[in-house]
């Protein structure tokens, strides 16, 4: 199998869902939430892809880089490239049943696993979907990190106990999906947190906390405060808004205010290693990618997941050699140019 091949059989599963473009930019599916595309005009999650294309790349050759490093601690764990998988949720209405939430997981944590990495994997209506995924992450060693909702606080501690059981590498908080205010509808009631709240939440584990969804130099300095280990650069791949901008519009700011022993990770529009080393470029530490995992994941399973991730992984060792980067640990802001 290889990934011409996956992304035909996802094609043809996702007809019309998602037409599986040769560039994931958020133009053929503007509006489809549910669905795979960006809220309202589409703007936010189009904004994240011109975003990372303003950047060029200063090309290279004078330098002895012939064999770079790509390897990264992150969260006390060697990952092979400093590439996450970002959660996925919704099989049913996102995916309108090409894959069901358990297949799609468990295909994100098998095949990251199996590139040397990390999946994080969302959150689910009830417990026991929750508790599923986390079946998934005890499995594969605790290679994994549950991403869970903005519950109130009492059912979102009792998430948190049951991760750490399961033996996760960290656990993450999808604060942002607070904007999902629509959901009260349905009785699902997610709240924006407060500093005292989310200090709660990070005393009451031992495990590393990361909040996902921080879009500005304040509510970064509120996470640290709030002593969490990790913050993600996120605007849900632009399913929140359609007013805000890119995440790498707002990445170097965050990561110039930022101490230096938090963790920053980004996502939203990466889709090549090139993606992955302007990122780094510009301060972080690593990055989430969605949609085109999620594409893996329908068209090959865990196998097709692992194929993306090693297309990713050659992409940005190539572009290390062509910029004279060393490793991802020390990826310099002048190899790139800003239009
Ligand atoms: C279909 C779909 C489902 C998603 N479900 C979740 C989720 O359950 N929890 C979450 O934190 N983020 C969720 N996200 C957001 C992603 O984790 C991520 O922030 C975003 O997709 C990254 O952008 P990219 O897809 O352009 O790489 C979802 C995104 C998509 C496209």
């Amino acid at each position: 199998m290889d990934l011409t091949e996956v992304r035909e059989i996802a094609r043809e599963k996702l007809s019309g869902v998602c037409n599986v473009c040769p560039i994931c930019n958020g133009q053929a599916c503007a509006g489809n939430v549910p669905g795979v595309g960006g809220i309202g005009n589409g703007n936010s999650f189009k904004r994240n892809i011109e975003a990372l294309r303003e950047y060029f790349i200063n090309l290279k050759f004078i330098h002895d880089v012939t064999d770079p490093t790509l390897t990264r601690d992150l969260f006390g764990v060697n990952l092979k490239m400093p590439v996450l998988g970002a959660p996925l949720g919704g099989g049913k209405s996102n995916y309108q049943g090409a894959i069901t939430d358990e297949a799609l997981n468990e295909a994100m944590i098998k095949g990251c696993h199996e590139a040397g990495t990390l999946a994080m994997v969302g959150d689910g209506p009830d417990l026991d979907s929750f508790q599923f995924n986390l079946n998934l992450i005890k499995r594969s060693g605790g290679w994994g990190i549950p991403v869970i909702m903005p519950w109130e606080q009492k059912k979102l501690l009792r998430r948190i106990k049951i991760s750490e059981e399961a033996g996760c590498v960290a656990i993450a908080l999808d604060l942002d999906a607070a904007g999902f205010v629509h959901l009260r509808k349905s009785g699902i009631k997610y709240e924006p947190k407060s500093i005292e709240k989310l200090k709660e939440i990070v005393e009451a584990t031992r495990l590393p906390v990361i909040l996902k969804g921080i879009m500005t130099v304040e509510e970064a300095e509120k996470a640290v405060k709030a002593g969490v280990k990790g913050i993600i650069v996120s605007n849900h791949g632009g399913r929140i808004s359609d007013c805000t901008p890119g995440t790498v519009d707002v990445l170097p700011g965050i990561s110039y205010f930022l101490e230096e022993d938090v963790v920053i990770l980004v996502d939203g529009g990466i889709r090549t290693g090139t993606d992955v080393l302007k990122c780094l470029a510009l301060g972080a530490h690593g990055v989430l990618m969605g949609r085109p995992l999620g594409i893996g994941a329908i068209g090959g399973g865990s196998e097709g997941v692992k194929l993306t991730l090693e297309k990713t992984y050659q992409e940005l060792y190539t572009a290390m050699i062509m910029t004279g980067m060393q490793s991802v640990e020390k990826i310099d802001v002048d190899i790139l140019l800003k239009r």
